[in-house]
């Protein structure tokens, strides 16, 4: 299967599945035909080519130098070209890993019309601290005693930020006088092996609505 994996920054979620796909035996049956960045400088972009794959920087700016009056138009042209260099890869599965940009419609739809399914890692549990900054959000809830646990979870992408239907969820212990950084190295180090099992399970999923629909 074909995996298209789109990412803004590090890329540690991306090398996890770069090297699953590689392992031997392998233990991701699909290979990860193309990576596509918001962020020049994503570090993960040189991990794409350090792994062989090719990359493209799609920048938001461009699209705002051309549409500086009207922010709205220039993400909704940024959306239609980004689905556009999606499709034109023909992925079986997109997988935002440590994607930072809300996807409108305009980008998740003609995905959808092309059976192109689409997920998203997320760190934290359903409906608990959707957008951005989650693992810091989920520290500071625990330091005011609100939470003991957070997590993970691998979903299926809709318009509504982090609200599609979970494939997995992983919950960890929270502990009392951690830091933030080993909060955030125990969740990056559950987020490379389910970025993998998520990937797996969307492409079977797949592969049974394929045969279903056929
Ligand atoms: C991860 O916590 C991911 O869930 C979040 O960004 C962090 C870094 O991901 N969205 P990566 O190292 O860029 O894969």
């Amino acid at each position: 299967s074909r995996v298209l994996v789109l990412i803004s920054g590090n890329g540690s979620n991306l090398q996890a599945l770069i090297d699953a796909s590689r392992a031997n035996p392998s233990t991701l049956d699909a290979s990860i035909i193309h990576v596509i960045s918001n962020k020049k400088a994503a570090y993960g972009l040189k991990r794409a080519a350090n792994a062989g794959i090719s990359s493209t920087y799609h920048s938001l700016l461009a699209y705002k130098k051309e549409n500086p009056n009207n922010p709205q138009e220039a993400r909704q042209a940024y959306d239609a070209d980004l689905a556009k260099l999606i499709l034109a890869q023909t992925p079986d599965l997109v997988v935002c890993a440590g994607w930072m940009h809300i996807l409108s419609p305009t980008a998740l739809e003609p995905l959808k019309e092309a059976g192109v399914d689409i997920i998203n890692l997320h760190p934290a549990l359903p409906g608990q601290f959707d957008g951005a900054n989650a693992i810091e959000r989920a520290y500071e809830a625990f330091q005011r005693g609100e939470i003991t646990k957070t997590g993970i979870m691998i979903h299926h992408v809709i318009a509504a930020v982090d609200k599609g239907a979970p494939i997995i969820v992983r919950e960890i212990e929270m502990i009392k006088g951690e830091s933030l950084e080993d909060l955030e190295n125990r969740i990056h180090a559950i987020e490379h092996v389910e970025i993998v099992n998520g990937t797996r399970m969307a492409l079977e999923e797949r592969g049974k609505n394929k045969q279903t629909s056929a």
